[in-house]
């Protein structure tokens, strides 16, 4: 029998997840199929145990569903407790193991794809919502020289950065709010979700170094901070990479191979 997967979500109808696992399968040769299931809002476990029953290995998950999959996980892995968000899904013989990809998947994009490593760099993020508590600890464990969370309600910055401070005693982790910001960082990644209102964010233009990345989570348009980036001299980067290599290590997990992910971007930035 095929092996069967999904991504869950609500709206799905436009996700990409189906065409990018579907270029993973093909060029792994791994004989599976994927699809886009939309849940009803309040009936993601259902649909669960429902694709369970039908025989399914694994699901993605996506809006609004990522907490609902972290409560619904009978295991969880290090990051997805990190996260306490979970997007991605398998289904073993007695349990339903929760992982969270998106931080490494960010991670993966930024020091492969972009070739710019996060070790002793100056990293600003944006954001202190549900996105930058999920890539967090991943871009941590590449040991950043600085890294300041900045966000419109401060003490969720300061909440996120109290919690992780004991374990990262050779980062120098700050929290701020936009205002405060006045120095420059190597590397910016907006995480929050002002770019979907097509908001911009106060923040100077001192942040951004000679040289920097700018680095926003969305995709498919330029942004208003992509904007700033570039008009300050910034490389600018959006989540498109991201969207591809968080899929690629949820492929990893359920399959045991790496797909090649770069070629599957370019292609999904064409198309
Ligand atoms: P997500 O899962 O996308 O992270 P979230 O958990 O609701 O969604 O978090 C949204 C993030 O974007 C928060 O950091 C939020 O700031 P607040 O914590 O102050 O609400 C931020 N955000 C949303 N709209 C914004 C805007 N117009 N300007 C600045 N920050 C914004």
């Amino acid at each position: 029998m095929t092996d069967k997967y999904a991504v869950i979500g609500n709206p799905i109808a436009h996700s990409k997840s189906p065409a990018i696992h579907a270029a993973f399968a093909k060029q792994t040769n791994q004989e599976m199929t994927y699809e886009a299931i939309q849940a009803p809002l309040g009936g993601f476990a259902d649909t669960v145990k429902q694709l369970i029953a039908d025989g399914y290995q694994g699901v993605n998950v996506t809006v609004p569903f990522k907490f609902d999959a972290y409560e619904m996980a009978t295991e969880l892995n290090v990051l997805a407790q990190h996260a306490g968000a979970v997007n991605t899904l398998m289904f073993k013989q007695s349990s339903i193991s929760g992982h969270n990809t998106d931080g490494l998947g960010m991670v993966r994009d930024i020091e492969e794809n972009l070739a710019i490593s996060l070790q002793g760099k100056r990293v600003l993020l944006l954001g202190a919502g549900g996105a930058a508590q999920g890539v967090l600890h991943p871009v941590l464990d590449k040991n950043p020289a600085v890294l300041t969370v900045a966000n419109r309600s401060v003490e969720k910055a300061v909440a996120m950065v109290e919690k992780v401070k004991a374990q990262y005693p050779s980062v120098d982790l700050a929290a701020e709010t936009f205002d405060q910001l006045n120095n420059a960082f190597d590397v910016i990644i907006n995480a929050t979700s002002a770019s979907l209102n097509k908001a911009s964010l106060p923040i100077s233009d001192l942040v951004f170094a000679d040289s920097c990345l700018a680095y926003d989570m969305m995709y498919g348009q330029e942004t208003p901070f992509m904007a700033q980036a570039k008009a300050n001299g910034a490389q600018v980067a959006d989540g498109l990479g991201m969207l591809v290599e968080q899929a690629a290590e949820a492929f990893l997990l359920w399959r045991g191979v790496r797909p090649e992910a770069k070629a599957v971007i370019d292609k999904m930035r064409v198309s």
